[in-house]
């Protein structure tokens, strides 16, 4: 089954991003991934087969993988342990959807980098460091930094993302709380990107969101997908030149050859596209969690 939309839940929105449809359950939330697609922040006006699963999947597998490093805001992926009024949509939400525990999120997007790439290489570029981290000089795009580092961004005022030095963030929210975050983001990157290593993916970089419940550090939001990260194949890199990115190349490369300039609204994709994206969705999911996706 195809979702783009979720309207028949009448639960209060807690937010509807380009893919996920977030409801407010009082203490609780669910998280509904969709099969919308976006690039260069445009949702597509096609969905993706699967993507919404996968997507859900891939975050679950990593929740779960990783609990021993830090708890999440996981209850569960199960409908039938879902509230009562979800049992009716077993078929829309199975699969594709996570019940989890309210948090109070933390105002800091907890990014480590492994490799040169996306604002850390603009950064680098232009001054030699990222986030007041000085780097060794010459460096490639793309290229493997000397050991992984923790970026991390706050919002800046026009919305868009800021990285900010690990001084800044320690002013905003604490030199402990920032310490804390620091370690288990970097804690957190070394275990999946070994894992991711193991099945041919380099994690070149990720983005966690952590929250606070009852006064003890969670990671909430979702964990290494292909939408908070960046995942390289290893038999095809090459430092020196940009990545194909390991789920959005065929449709990267599709927008290179039409002339939609990427602003919305974005155009309909060729069925092949569709079909290849599908499966490179499909293919990250079996690599990453080596099992197949039924
Ligand atoms: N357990 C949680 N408790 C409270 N808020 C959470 C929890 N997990 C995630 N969130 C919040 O839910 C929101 C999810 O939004 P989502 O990422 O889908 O959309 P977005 O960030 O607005 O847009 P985009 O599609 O560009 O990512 C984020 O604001 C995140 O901080
Ligand atoms: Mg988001």
């Amino acid at each position: 089954m195809l979702i783009n939309d979720t309207d028949f839940i009448k639960f209060p929105l807690h937010i509807k991003g380009k893919v996920r449809n977030v409801y407010d359950l009082g203490d609780k939330l669910l998280i509904v991934v969709t099969d919308r697609i976006s690039a260069f922040d445009v949702v597509f006006p096609n969905l993706i087969p699967n993507k919404g699963r996968v997507l859900n999947s891939i975050s679950e597998f990593w929740f779960n993988y990783t609990k021993d490093v830090v708890d999440n805001h996981v209850i569960t992926t199960d409908v039938s342990q879902y509230p009562e009024e979800f049992s009716k949509f077993k078929e829309e939400l199975q699969g594709r959807s996570m019940l989890v525990k309210k948090i109070q999120m933390v105002e800091a997007e907890c990014i480590v980098r492994g490799y040169l790439e996306g604002s850390g290489l603009k950064d680098y570029q232009k001054t030699g460091c990222i986030c007041g981290i000085k780097l060794p000089s010459g460096l490639k795009q793309a290229e493997r930094l000397p050991e992984p580092i923790f970026t991390p961004s706050t919002k800046a005022t026009e919305g868009h993302d800021e990285n900010v030095s690990f001084q800044i963030l320690q002013n905003k929210i604490g030199s402990d709380l920032a310490n804390k975050l620091k370690d288990i983001s970097l804690a957190l990157y070394n275990k999946a990107s070994k894992h991711a290593e193991s099945r041919g993916l380099i994690l070149a970089d990720t983005k966690f969101e952590f929250g606070i419940l009852d006064g003890k550090l969670v990671v909430g939001d979702e964990m290494f997908t292909p939408d908070s990260s960046r995942f390289w194949a290893m038999d095809e890199y090459q430092a020196g030149r940009a990545q194909k990115s390991f789920d959005k190349q065929f449709l990267r490369e599709y927008l290179e050859t039409s002339d939609w300039d990427k602003k919305p609204p974005a155009p309909m994709l060729p069925e092949d596209v569709i079909k290849k994206t599908e499966a490179k969705y499909i293919e990250a999911y079996e690599r990453i969690t080596g099992k197949k996706l039924d």
